[in-house]
């Protein structure tokens, strides 16, 4: 179930709708019992404030951050993190500075402290964050028009899945290969068990959309043209509410 005037994607095609309108970041952890919120984040929109955003990050980040090679990767991270840090902190009602992440051990973060579910998915300029009251995952992947599809389809991918692709046509292979694959990553990451799950995680497209195994529902979001993405979480019928995020202060 989708709200807002998201860009969602239907077994069709996607709607034409607009990704709703910029906001800063100003859920309440409350509002996480009956929705979903999905924020996108425009990484290369917000390298002007990556000096100031930097402050939010700890120690872990910025060592992260700085390893990165090159300039833009390094403030498309921190963008990243600190959007997912502003956005959990205005949650949970603490400053983006003061929250603190475990790993679990495939690596899934958590919240230390506040039970807020959340997943991050960034890469190309563009970020995905997802919170929730349930588990959940997001996966946002660029459509790559030369990526060999079929060699990954029968690596990665169910026979049904992998024969599915094979009857479409080239033009419209690699943009299904993609979606496929974000909302497999997308329910791995729900999971927090490591790509090492992605064969097992299978999809089958019905009337009502994509379906996926077990008590998980996934939803397809289109939220920049040229990307694939979804959300898998682990609770029917709770609708998903998108937002663009601004930086806060
Ligand atoms: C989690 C994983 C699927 C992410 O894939 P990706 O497409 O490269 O990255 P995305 O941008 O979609 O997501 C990255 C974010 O997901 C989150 N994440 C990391 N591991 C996760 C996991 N196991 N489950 C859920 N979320 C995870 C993190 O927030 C991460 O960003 P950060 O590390 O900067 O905080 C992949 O890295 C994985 O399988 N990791 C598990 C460990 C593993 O198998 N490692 C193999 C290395 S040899």
């Amino acid at each position: 179930m989708l709200s807002d005037g998201a860009r969602t994607r239907a077994l069709h095609g996607p709607h034409r709708a607009g990704w709703p309108t910029a906001e800063p970041a100003t859920i309440r952890m409350r509002a996480l019992d009956r929705q979903t919120y999905v924020w996108c984040i425009g990484l290369d929109d917000w390298s002007a404030e990556a000096d100031r955003l930097q402050r939010h990050l700890d120690d872990d980040e910025t060592a992260r951050a700085r390893v990165l090679a090159g300039d833009r990767e390094r403030v498309r991270f921190v963008v990243a993190h600190a959007a997912l840090r502003q956005i959990l902190g205005a949650c949970c009602g603490e400053s983006a500075d003061r929250l603190r992440f475990l790993r679990s051990s495939p690596g899934r973060p958590e919240l230390v402290g506040h039970r807020v579910r959340f997943n991050l998915s960034y890469g190309d300029g563009w970020a995905l964050v997802v919170v929730s009251g349930a588990a959940v995952g997001v996966d946002l992947e660029r459509i790559r028009p030369t990526f060999p599809v079929m060699r990954f389809a029968e690596r990665f991918f169910l026979p049904s899945e992998a024969e599915h692709l094979a009857r479409v046509p080239e033009p419209e292979r690699a943009e299904l290969f993609f979606r496929y694959w974000t909302i497999k990553e997308a329910l791995v990451k729900a999971r927090g068990t490591g790509l090492a799950d992605l064969s097992c995680a299978s999809v089958r497209y019905s009337s009502q959309g994509p379906q996926v195994p077990g008590f998980w529902t996934a939803a397809e979001l289109c939220p920049v043209p040229g990307y694939a993405a979804a959300v898998v979480q682990a609770r029917p019928g709770v609708s998903l509410r998108c937002r663009t995020w601004v930086p806060g202060r």
